[in-house]
């Protein structure tokens, strides 16, 4: 990303190497790759929705049964659909209030800014370009920069749509605050209904990952709170959870990890429903990264 603002070339090899290391985990340990696409940074960004983009888009791809090398591609492709963003100034970029239409015009460059660097790049495929070309397209051609209709976009491009908007709505922006996982699936229907993306992507999405999506704030029936760290696709209604708050609401700390799928201990505990944490002081993404941190790095090799 800084070479490309600095004019220099996109260093494929690299982007390769990282997707590559990306699969290998997805394949080895798939939900624990997702677990770390709740990884957020205000600062940088672009980067962790780059990277975050690329590991929901790959955890689907695996879900879709795609080969190794369409989810190469792929995943190379989504890692670097917003990659001409990095030609728009950055005043317009980080701009902490309502864009005028000008400087929307301005961001919407991206994309095509993005498909003509890739396009520039060599030794890349042409499937990997298509992410940063289509991934603001909408399957009813009311999208940029062409308003192409789904029988022209590529399921590269639409899965990076699916994916790009998940990742943006879930993370705290200065314009809008983070929504939830269920709300944000919830309105991933929503923008299907509409006609913008697949619903049959959306559906599949949906079972990746999860019922309770990690990052998801639940009540348990014990009364207690706690946190979704890890999910099982075998058992969906019972992920590994991080206990934060006891019966009375007082805190947990450090949280306690607890694998609703494997107690051993009473009561037996089950979730009973999904609940919004800012009102319970509780934020799943600090939680979730302080944890994915301080495990050990077996965890998600
Ligand atoms: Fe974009
Ligand atoms: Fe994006």
């Amino acid at each position: 990303m800084g070479d490309v603002r600095l004019g220099r070339e996109i260093n494929t090899e690299e982007a390769g190497k990282v997707v590559d290391s990306m699969i290998d985990s997805m394949l080895h340990n798939p939900d624990a790759l997702i677990s770390m696409s709740r990884l957020k940074s205000y600062d940088e960004y672009t980067f962790f929705h780059s990277v975050n983009t690329a590991i929901l888009a790959l955890g689907l791809g695996r879900h879709l049964s795609m080969n190794r090398d369409s989810l190469y591609l792929m995943g190379l492709g989504v890692f670097l659909h917003d990659v001409g963003k990095m030609k728009i100034p950055l005043e317009i970029l980080n701009k902490p209030a309502r864009l005028t239409t000008e400087e929307y015009e301005i961001i919407k460059q991206h994309a095509l800014r993005g498909a003509e660097l890739l396009t520039a790049t060599k030794g890349l495929r042409e499937a990997a370009i298509r992410p940063a070309l289509e991934h603001h397209e909408r399957i009813n051609g009311t999208g940029y920069p062409f308003g192409r209709k789904q029988e022209e976009l590529s399921l590269f491009g639409m899965i990076g749509a699916v994916t790009d908007i998940y990742d943006a709505i879930t993370t705290d922006r200065v314009y809008h605050k983070a929504m939830q996982p269920h709300e944000a699936l919830q309105y991933l229907y929503q923008v299907a209904q509409r006609g913008h993306i697949q619903a049959e992507l959306v559906s599949r999405f949906v079972r990746c990952i999860g019922v309770y999506p990690v990052g998801s704030c639940v009540r348990l029936n014990t009364n207690e709170l706690g946190v979704v760290e890890r999910l099982r696709h075998e058992r969906p209604l019972e992920p590994t959870i991080l206990m934060v708050r006891d019966a009375q609401e007082a805190p947990i700390a450090p949280p306690r990890v607890l694998d609703l799928a494997a107690q051993t201990r009473k009561p037996i505990r089950s979730i009973a429903g999904v609940l919004l944490p800012l009102p319970h002081g509780i934020d799943p993404n600090a939680i979730l990264d302080e944890a994915i941190r301080s495990r050990p790095k077996s965890w998600v090799a």
